[in-house]
């Protein structure tokens, strides 16, 4: 049983997973770049570390859950980084969201060392994981991963084991394009609705009483169309996953139209300002461009 998890960046998503994993029991040690934002874990019963390492030493396993492949380079190997605080048994695991090539090469990192690292990416932000009913996928050595399902069971209602490092990671950039893409969709129905003079809600709950409607336009969609963005998954994530998938496609000899058109615009957007924004608020963006810029 896995009793001893570290949790390395307590951004939106880091913080919800540690802060679930605190409340079913498990001792949770949290590190964070900006350590004041690992605050909520100390209050809530957990430990915080002052360094990836130290996270690590404290852990069974150790879940990384930053920006990119960059941040998850740094936390792992840097200085005071999770290597140099690893066990004989400690497993590391990513649930960022990163290149399939960026996975295979950590992994390989990790394995001269005889450590044993999962890319666990995930679907589902804080809310679900706040409530246990994220989809993991998980590439990697199986047997570490059965190690610690019991985490991963903690937090998901969904979890698939998908095979060697980088297959989750994979499928993780085929499920981005699809929020990416629902998200322009939505927006420019939404715009069109205003435009022909219709109601966006009513666009809304006819879209919902058919095939075509999904989580995004019964939940979020229903908010972007009061202008409401709190973002759980923001704008600049989304296009930083965008920039990741076109450079995978490009490097499987891919020319993907709508995903380089779709990036161009989440690009345009951050340049606007709306970065910050929760991703839903390209349709500011959308509504912009369609208004003539
Ligand atoms: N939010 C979601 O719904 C969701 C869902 C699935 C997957 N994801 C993925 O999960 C990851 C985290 O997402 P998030 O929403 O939690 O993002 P976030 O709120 O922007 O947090 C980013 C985290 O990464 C850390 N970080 C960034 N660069 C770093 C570096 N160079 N060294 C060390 N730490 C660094 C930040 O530390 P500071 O606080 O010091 O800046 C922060 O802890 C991303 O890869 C995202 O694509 C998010």
């Amino acid at each position: 049983m896995t009793r001893r998890v570290g949790v390395v960046g307590t951004g939106m998503l880091g913080l919800a997973v540690a802060l679930r994993l605190v409340e079913r029991g498990f001792e949770v040690t949290a590190y964070n770049r900006t350590m004041s934002k690992a605050a909520p874990v100390e209050a809530a019963g957990g430990r915080v570390a002052d360094t990836p390492a130290e996270a690590a030493a404290y852990s069974d396993v150790v879940v990384t859950v930053v920006r990119d492949a960059e941040a998850v380079r740094a936390v792992s190997f840097g200085q005071g980084g999770i290597l140099s605080g690893c066990g004989g048994k400690t497993v590391v695991a990513d649930m960022s969201t990163i290149a399939p090539s960026d996975s295979v090469s950590i992994y390989r990192r990790f394995a001269e060392e005889r450590i044993p690292w999962l890319d666990t990416p995930v679907m589902g932000g804080p809310d679900a994981a706040a409530e246990g009913r994220l989809v993991v996928m998980v590439g990697g050595d199986k047997e570490a991963y059965q190690s610690v399902e019991d985490m991963y069971a903690a937090l998901s209602e969904k979890r698939y084991y998908l095979g060697e490092a980088g297959t989750a990671h994979s499928i993780k950039l085929c499920m981005n394009l699809q929020i990416a893409m629902l998200a322009v969709s939505i927006s420019e129905g939404v715009c069109l609705a205003q435009g022909l003079g219709v109601s966006p809600e009513t666009f809304l709950n006819v879209l919902n009483s058919t095939y075509f409607g999904t989580g995004m336009s019964r939940k979020k969609a229903y908010r972007m169309i009061q202008e409401k963005y709190p973002a759980t998954f923001t704008l600049d994530n989304l296009a930083k996953d965008l920039d990741t998938i076109h450079e995978a496609a490009l490097d499987a000899g891919l020319n993907l139209e709508a995903a380089t058109g779709v990036l161009d615009m989440y690009k345009k957007a951050r340049k606007l300002g709306l970065g910050g924004l929760d991703y839903t608020g390209i349709l500011e963006y959308v509504q912009k461009q369609a208004r003539g810029g």
